[in-house]
């Protein structure tokens, strides 16, 4: 074993330092949580370090290969209900081996999955090098490890959503990898923010197959298509666990956008109704990327995008708004925050924070054009407190990766809680 490695990002740390230099982290790393690989732990070659995330089926590592001295990442198959026995090994409980055994196959189908379309060219998918059995007949995916966070985490840290182009930029790259995905005949029936894994560099990788199926065995073989959905991601069909296909994954994809713009989730949710535009609460975005929203979050299949990548050619086509629109309401701000005194200041903050856009750029003075018009409606919606909490942003209750950072959900909540004070909440 290497001496004076950071077992949370796996870089050489000088002996006694408390605080890794590299990430952070306090050395010794802390304990995983309860029924996880301890950091330090051995498997085979591969040193096991912090756990990066859990799920209903799997448990995934950052790790060292000792044998080529590089850092990589492992999924160990460890159902969430499972005790982990004294050799590691998860307890199969009597009765329920042939449960046991159908996961471990689905999860192995997880790898193959990933490991089908990760090597075609242009797709953003996690490269998977290898399954490995340890603790008798456990899998274990080994996989590229991913320096970066989830596109969840990333705009919860920025306690924003992103400028829209940023959003069209990076969904253009998802909807790219679909597209590859579903020629293939795969759905990913999974695609969420925290599904997206954003690198240092700002490029991106689809991770997490452990939802996916292959159409043709899904055709083949009733029952394949087992039930999965998460709210505000999955349209009804899926809810439903009726036909699927790719206007699936791109329900998901439009639910995407108006996450990775708004920051939040629209507070008047309906599984079986179409997303609010973005406009509606107040951002600045053109006509045409609402229009992209309002078509795949239609709650009726048929109604959606049916290919990935005639939604990625609309997006992509989408261009900034004319400038000349931007300028002319640029100076309106100082104004009103001098007739509107502290209600519209606290809005103007609290939009800028929801808006994730930098207040120099002209796409920023857009926004702040909105926040302007919606400050004015504020201010004169002050009186209908039921109108105020009938809108809305919240933010992801299913996000189980925003677990591992409270501090910055419970901040996002409390802004969401602001809800008299936002023009964003009122603007519906
Ligand atoms: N290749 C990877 N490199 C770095 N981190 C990863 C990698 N794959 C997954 N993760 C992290 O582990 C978390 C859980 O992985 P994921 O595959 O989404 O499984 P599940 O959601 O089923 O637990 C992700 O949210 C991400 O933070
Ligand atoms: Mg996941």
């Amino acid at each position: 074993m290497p001496q004076n490695l950071c077992l949370a990002c796996m870089k050489p740390i000088d002996p006694g330092t408390h605080v890794c230099p590299h990430c952070g982290n306090v050395v010794p790393c802390l304990p995983n949580s309860q029924n996880s690989l301890q950091p330090g732990y051995t498997l085979g070659r591969f040193i096991i370090g912090k756990e990066l995330g859990r799920g209903g089926y799997g448990i995934t590592y950052i790790a060292y290969d000792t044998r080529l001295a590089v850092v990589r990442c492992i999924k160990e198959y460890f159902p969430k209900d499972c005790r982990r026995m004294p050799d590691m090994s998860p307890e199969i409980r009597p009765g329920k081996e042939r449960e046991f055994q159908q996961f471990s196959d689905r999860f192995l189908q997880e790898a193959r999955m990933m490991g089908a379309v990760s090597d075609k060219k242009g797709a953003h998918v996690t490269e998977v090098y290898d399954i490995l059995k340890f603790h008798g007949d456990i899998p274990y995916i080994l996989m590229e490890y991913l320096d970066g966070c989830t596109m969840d985490e990333y705009i919860s840290q920025k306690r924003s959503g992103l400028p829209w182009q940023e959003a069209r930029d990076i969904l253009c790259d998802v909807l790219e990898t679909l597209d590859i995905i579903h020629k293939q005949n795969i759905l990913h029936r999974d695609i969420s923010l925290s599904n997206i894994f954003r690198l240092k560099d700002g490029s991106i990788r689809l991770i997490d197959f452990g939802s996916a199926v292959n159409l043709n065995d899904a055709l083949n073989q009733p029952g394949t298509l087992y039930p999965s959905s998460k709210r505000y991601y999955s349209p009804p069909e899926q809810v439903s666990n009726s036909q699927q296909g790719p206007w699936t994954d791109l329900y998901a994809v439009g639910a995407c956008l108006f996450k990775l713009v708004a920051g939040g989730w629209p507070r008047q949710y309906e599984a079986n109704k179409v997303f609010p535009t973005l406009k509606m609460y107040g951002f600045s975005v053109p006509d045409k990327l609402d229009a992209i929203l309002t078509k795949a979050t239609d709650p009726d299949p048929r109604k959606r995008y049916q290919s990935a990548l005639a939604m990625r050619d609309d997006l992509a086509a989408v261009q900034e708004a004319p400038a000349g629109k931007t300028k002319e309401k640029k100076g309106k701000l100082p104004l009103i925050l001098g007739i509107g005194g502290a209600v519209v200041a606290a809005a103007g903050i609290l939009i800028f924070t929801m808006g994730g856009n930098k207040p120099d750029t002209n796409e920023n003075m857009a926004v702040s054009a909105e926040i302007e018009s919606v400050s004015d409606e504020t201010l004169s919606k002050t009186e209908s407190p039921a109108a105020e909490a009938e809108s809305g942003l919240e933010q992801d209750e299913e996000n189980t990766e925003a677990e591992n950072i409270p501090e910055t959900r419970e901040s996002i909540e409390e802004i969401t809680k602001q809800e008299p004070g936002s023009p964003a909440l009122e603007s519906l």
